[in-house]
């Protein structure tokens, strides 16, 4: 008796679903090579961790609709077929980019936190070496970020590490590809990638995020600081300009000894004195720096890591391309 209602609601479940959801989510785990993590999503996961999760959910949305965008663009640039094979990786990266999107969610949901849903985007691309240049950005802008998430882990919820490390293995090999089309042939310039904190990471999306189309996680804004240099710098050491919205920042903050503070590697900031004339910059890229570096105007140098310096920043950062 039971049987014969079940069994009709149960096929016709497992027949839509099977038409819609799973299908979808299985071309997309098909693609990416692999599926959310299988096993039970953590429980009782920190605020923190719940805080970084968030930030994962959000900046993963915007990578994946970048890349989306980015993949009808070179198919649209393709006409001698020069970008087959960019074609091919940015395929994979999209919809990689769209599992760990569905990991984070599983474990926030699994945590009873919200959700992020994507919001919509604009970028400033308009060929595919602008396409290129920016992917490189914002791959490494994502390692930076997931390199705190698991060194804030480490701390706070040290059983759930393996998940963002492991994602932060394949943003890793994301990046070397984008280098690879824009700023170098040399995958590896340097032996440390740079941790950026949240805060910094969700400034540096923020104007690629079109105003109020969607809900983001809470973060102070800081003022935009954009260093004056096409493509790389000529190497580490020599003089840099740098600009920012005057009117953003408060003259008593001005008034002050001005420093840029140079985050690279896993090394302490860099502090090199920073003269400021009407949102103009004038400092010096100190020696020693590699891959990419993150400056910030600040009136202090006495500030240790990134996180710190986050918190007495006044306008930044700025990701500074050395090699
Ligand atoms: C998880 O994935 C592995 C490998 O693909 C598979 O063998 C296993 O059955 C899956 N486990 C569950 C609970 O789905
Ligand atoms: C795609 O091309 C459009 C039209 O040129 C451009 O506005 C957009 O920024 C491009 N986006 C990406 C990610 O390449």
């Amino acid at each position: 008796m039971h049987r014969s209602t079940i069994l009709p609601i149960s096929l016709l479940l497992a027949s839509s679903s099977a038409l819609v959801l799973p299908r979808q989510a299985q071309s997309v785990a098909t693609t990416a090579g692999g599926a959310p993590p299988n096993g039970t999503a953590p429980l009782n996961i920190s605020p923190s961790a719940i805080a970084d999760f968030s930030g994962v959910n959000f900046l993963e949305n915007m990578e994946s609709a970048f890349f989306l965008e980015g993949l009808q663009n070179l198919t649209k640039w393709n006409t001698k077929h020069q970008h087959d094979h960019a074609i091919d990786v940015v395929t994979r990266v999209q919809a990689q980019e769209l599992i760990h999107v569905q990991t984070a969610e599983n474990i926030l949901k699994a945590n009873n936190a919200p959700t992020f849903a994507p919001c919509r985007y604009t970028f400033p691309v308009s060929n595919s070496d602008e396409f290129f240049a920016l992917a490189n950005i914002i791959t490494t802008v994502g390692i930076g970020a997931v390199i705190n998430v698991v060194s804030g882990l480490a701390v706070t919820d040290p059983t759930i590490v393996q998940g963002p490390a492991s994602i932060l293995a394949i943003e890793a090999r994301h990046d070397a590809f984008f280098r690879h089309h824009s700023v170098s042939d040399i995958p590896n310039p340097a032996p440390f990638d740079t941790r950026i904190s949240s805060t910094y990471a969700l400034n540096l999306a923020a104007p690629f995020i079109v105003k109020d189309s969607c809900a983001a996680p809470s973060f102070p804004v800081i003022p935009a600081l954009k260093a004056q240099v096409t493509g790389k710098t000529t190497g580490s050491s020599g003089a840099i300009t740098f600009s920012f919205d005057a009117t953003a920042v408060s003259e008593e903050d001005l008034s002050k000894a001005l420093y840029i503070g140079w985050v690279n590697q896993a090394n302490k900031v860099n502090y090199q004195p920073a003269t400021v004339d009407a949102g103009v910059v004038k400092s010096t890229i100190p020696e020693g720096m590699a891959g990419i570096a993150f400056a910030a105007l600040t009136a202090q140098n006495a500030a240790e890591d990134v996180n710190a310096l986050t918190g007495v920043t006044i306008a930044g950062p700025a990701p500074v391309q050395i090699s």
